[in-house]
């Protein structure tokens, strides 16, 4: 049987007895936490310190989520991830007439410094690593957060967390961009830098594919266009001055875990070895911490079912099982409920239970990489590679990541494969349990966690006091210095954050630089 790539090319079959003859583990494999890091990152990996269980969450205003924060660290959560409301994510404030019906439903709401204040109420800063899911006003997040930080006494070198700022995934998958490709990539320079100076341990980006393959990209599609984004990134601060060794070491990548557990691992493999080789072959870095790839993974919400839902508990630990074979360094498990609606305290809880069942009942602390040597992993692992390099030559061949988004390439890519996924579920080809097999006649009910209406009104009034009680002069003042930045060279974040702390809100930083900028139209595929 010849299997295709996906890009149609035919790849011999390679998971015959005979297809490693005269492999060399030693020679191919290489060793954990050295290049081209196949085997990890670390030459610990687990044995060292187990990944860190980071629990996506975020509902609400403020106070509901920093309760939920609180409930998470108290149930033995070893890192935060906040989810913002497409509000804060679009840039708009919580009055705003585009929010209305939105305000704290998929993410907590957050307008200004006093929000950032109220999330983060009783956790000190310097004790934990703060991923933040925001992408468009992602400089203006990372600077509230410096901001409370310094309320807190704590100095920005010590401040450890992630903004995922992965602007090119939002063209092609996830949505939430605000302004045009050029001047997002500007901010995103700026906040390279910006770090570089000001919070050096703060991993400045997340470059995502999971918002790819949950809109149906293949693994090998899936590590591909989230590595030319990657490539993109890396361009965009070299042209912009910095030397590649000063920021590669702070990006990061975010990852999807799906059933297929074998190919997964071997996905996961295959990204860090072509990021090892792009780093260190393309751009010439010389800092072995700029040629690893290290990595995020959520479980794949789009394989949840809402049918008989208990069964995504077994699905999700299968997933988490591939994501720590694979060697992730940081895990969000789903709760088996996502399917139905916001997770509720117990689905939470039981979602961070899989993974402490999995770091500290299993034996899989106890080595590095115990899939090495597999014949079927590492030829999985090859198919997976050469798929994946061969997408990303295509991109490439259309002028590189950018040029391929206005192209509508990847996004007409996932949409095939898509597509194609469907009508495999549709035909019964791809079993889905509880939906296309193994069905109940009737579902049993469901109680979800439902998010309080009143909130977007709690939330409007915290905006009209701090609108009436600020100093209206002072930010009027913050935000045209704001407007002078981003019309000239200058890195825009040290007028940002004054214009922050004089209590500007989200919704009027991001509206001063859509007035210099403008906003994205996206243009049509398929
Ligand atoms: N040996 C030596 N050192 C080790 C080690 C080992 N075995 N294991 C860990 N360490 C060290 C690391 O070097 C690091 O030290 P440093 O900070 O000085 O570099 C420290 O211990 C922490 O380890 P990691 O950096 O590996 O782990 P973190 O959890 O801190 O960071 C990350 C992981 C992937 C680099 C980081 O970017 C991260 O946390 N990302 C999270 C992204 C995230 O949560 N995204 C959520 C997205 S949800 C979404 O998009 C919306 C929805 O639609 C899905």
């Amino acid at each position: 049987m010849v299997r295709e790539s996906e890009s149609g090319l035919p790849v011999e079959p390679v998971y015959g007895p005979d297809a490693l003859a005269g492999w060399d583990a030693a020679r191919q494999l290489g060793e954990p936490g050295a290049y081209p890091f196949t085997r990890g990152v670390y030459p610990t990996m687990y044995t060292g310190r187990p990944w860190t269980m980071r629990q996506y969450a975020g509902f609400g205003t403020a106070t509901e989520s920093n309760a939920r924060y609180q409930r998470l660290i108290a149930n033995g959560t070893t890192g935060l991830s906040v989810a913002f409301d497409l509000p804060t994510q679009m840039g708009h404030d919580s009055d705003a007439p585009l929010a209305h019906g939105e305000v704290g439903k998929v993410g907590v709401a957050v307008d200004s410094v006093e929000d950032m204040r109220v999330l983060f109420d009783g956790i000190p800063l310097d004790q934990v690593s703060t991923s933040m899911t925001i992408n468009a006003p992602a400089a203006l997040l990372l600077l509230m957060y410096q901001l409370v930080a310094e309320e807190q006494g704590v100095a920005a070198g010590r401040l450890t967390g992630t903004v995922q700022n992965d602007i090119l995934k939002e063209y092609i998958a996830r949505g939430t961009y605000i302004f045009p490709p050029k001047p997002s990539l500007r901010l995103v320079a700026d906040l390279f830098k910006y770090c570089r100076a000001e919070i050096p341990r703060w991993n400045t980006i997340s470059i995502s594919g999971y918002h790819m393959a949950e809109a149906g990209a293949s693994p090998a599609q899936e590590i591909a266009f989230t590595l030319a984004d990657g490539i993109e990134y890396v361009r965009t601060a070299v042209a912009a001055g910095m030397d590649v060794d000063d920021f590669a070491p702070r990006l990061s990548f975010f990852f999807v875990a799906r059933t297929t557990l074998l190919e997964e691992v071997a996905k996961f493999r295959a990204a860090r070895r072509v990021w090892a080789r792009v780093m260190r072959e393309e751009f010439g870095a010389r800092d072995p911490k700029s040629w690893m790839l290290r990595f995020h993974t959520q479980t794949a919400g789009v394989q949840l079912t809402a049918q008989q839902p208990e069964v995504n508990l077994v699905r999700v630990g299968v997933q988490a099982l591939a994501a720590v074979l694979g060697g992730t360094q940081s895990l969000h498990t789903n709760s088996f409920d996502e399917a139905i609606a916001l997770p509720t305290d117990r689905s939470a809880r039981l979602a961070l239970r899989t993974q402490q069942v999995l770091a500290h009942e299993t034996d899989l602390t106890a080595t590095v990489d115990p899939f090495a040597g597999s014949y079927v992993v590492e030829s999985m692992t090859d198919d997976v590679e050469a798929a994946a390099v061969d997408l990303m030559r295509r991109v490439e061949d259309l002028g590189g990541a950018v040029a391929a988004i206005e192209q509508g390439f990847q996004k007409g890519e996932i949409e095939r494969n898509a597509y194609r996924i469907a009508q495999e579920q549709d035909s019964g080809e791809r079993v889905v349990v509880g939906v296309n097999r193994f069905r109940l006649d009737e579902e049993e009910p469901y109680e979800p966690l439902r998010v309080d209406p009143a909130i977007e009104a709690r939330q409007a009034e915290r905006l009209t006091r701090l609108r009436a009680e600020r100093d209206g002069r002072a930010v009027d003042a913050a935000l045209t210095a704001l407007r002078k930045a981003a019309g000239g060279e200058d890195n825009v974040l040290p007028p940002m954050k004054e214009a922050l702390r004089a209590r500007a809100t989200v919704g009027e930083v991001c509206d001063a630089l859509r007035d210099v900028w403008g906003t994205y139209t996206p243009t049509d595929t398929f």
